[in-house]
């Protein structure tokens, strides 16, 4: 059977190398197959912890034309964002409607965020954050998603998912395929500057859409130990070591170890990181310059990918609202 391949990103922040490695990339590579895929822009879900307006449309904005640029064939693919194919809050609020109020309250990023509170356990918890796990579950089985590429933090989501597809599918009519989730591996954590999983809120990543010359900055910046030249080196639990990995060949990996071995010094290994990434980012940032030339392109792009998901959501809410009661008199 074809898969049907979906993901959403959220739309907050600056695209990262952490990104590409563990999202834009692998995703890319999804599309190139025979399966049909679905990546779309998390607008909705977006609003529910940022409140600046203009941060969330330059991520839009951003985010947009970082997959453009790494290369997403927009023909080949449904890429639209979230908020220009309204079926899907409408089915949100169906969903609203079937999922137990205890589901949610086990949802991991809800009791992290009670957790911090004392007596007042609700303090600053909105219904958004609340429901969150509904309107990602709408946007997977909206479109028949058969499997969801997600990061480790996702999977309960996922496993949310499924069971309110089955309520669903009890409660009416077996409308709802559920989805499988591709797991991104927990040990492929990709390192940012400090060693830490690469993120902006620990403001240790390594730009993906800058220039050669900050690209370059950037990486001078990654901590080390302080061996010095000549010294050998271990190249485990080095970040970059494990950063240059992502973008070498077995050949270039096994010479880099012997590297390693010989003593190279830090500012050659990132040399040598910063060659290697650049070699692979070189057209991104070509295309990325050439597409921001042109904001109707990308918005134009934008609104035909949503009137292609829209033939379907269309044709999947009217099935619903159907089963569920909400149709013409007869
Ligand atoms: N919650 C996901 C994240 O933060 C983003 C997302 C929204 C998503 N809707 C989705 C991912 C549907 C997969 C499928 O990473």
């Amino acid at each position: 059977m074809k898969k049907r391949i979906l993901t959403g990103i959220t739309t907050t922040g600056t695209p990262h190398i952490g990104n590409y490695i563990g999202a834009i990339r692998p995703a890319i590579e999804y599309a190139k197959g025979s399966n049909e895929s679905f990546f779309f822009l998390a607008d909705y879900h977006s609003i529910i912890k940022n409140y600046n307006s203009s941060e969330i449309s330059e991520s839009v904005e951003n985010i947009a034309l970082a997959w453009l640029s790494c290369g997403l064939d927009a023909n080949k693919t449904y890429f639209y964002r979230q908020s220009d194919v309204p079926e899907i809050l409408e089915l949100s609020w169906i969903l609203n409607c079937i999922t137990s109020k205890g589901l949610m309250n086990r949802a991991h990023a809800y009791k992290a965020a009670i957790s911090e509170n004392d007596k007042d356990i609700d303090k600053g918890i909105t219904m958004g954050l609340f429901s969150y796990p509904i309107l990602m579950a709408a946007d997977i089985l909206m479109f028949d998603s058969t499997h969801v590429p997600v990061g480790p933090d996702q999977i309960q989501h996922l496993e949310m998912t499924r069971d309110i597809a089955a309520r669903f599918n009890h409660l009416y009519e077996s409308l709802f395929t559920l989805p499988e989730p591709i797991i991104q591996n927990e040990d492929k954590v990709v390192p940012g500057l400090d060693g830490r999983k690469m993120s902006k809120s620990y403001k240790n990543i390594i730009p993906l859409l800058e220039t050669e010359n900050k690209l370059k900055k950037s990486i001078m910046k990654i901590v080390t130990n302080s061996l010095e030249p000549g010294e050998p080196k271990d190249y485990k639990n080095c970040t970059v070591f494990d950063l240059y990995q992502n973008f070498a060949d077995e050949a270039d990996i096994s010479a880099f170890k012997s590297s390693y071995q010989d003593g190279i010094s830090w500012g050659e290994a990132k040399e040598v990181l910063f060659a290697a990434i650049n070699k692979e980012l070189k057209p991104v940032r070509e295309k990325y310059l050439e597409l921001i030339e042109d904001k109707n392109f990308i918005n134009d792009l934008l609104s035909d990918g949503a009137k292609k998901a829209r033939i379907l959501a269309k044709e999947k809410i009217s099935k619903i609202r159907n089963v569920i009661g909400i149709k013409n008199i007869s």
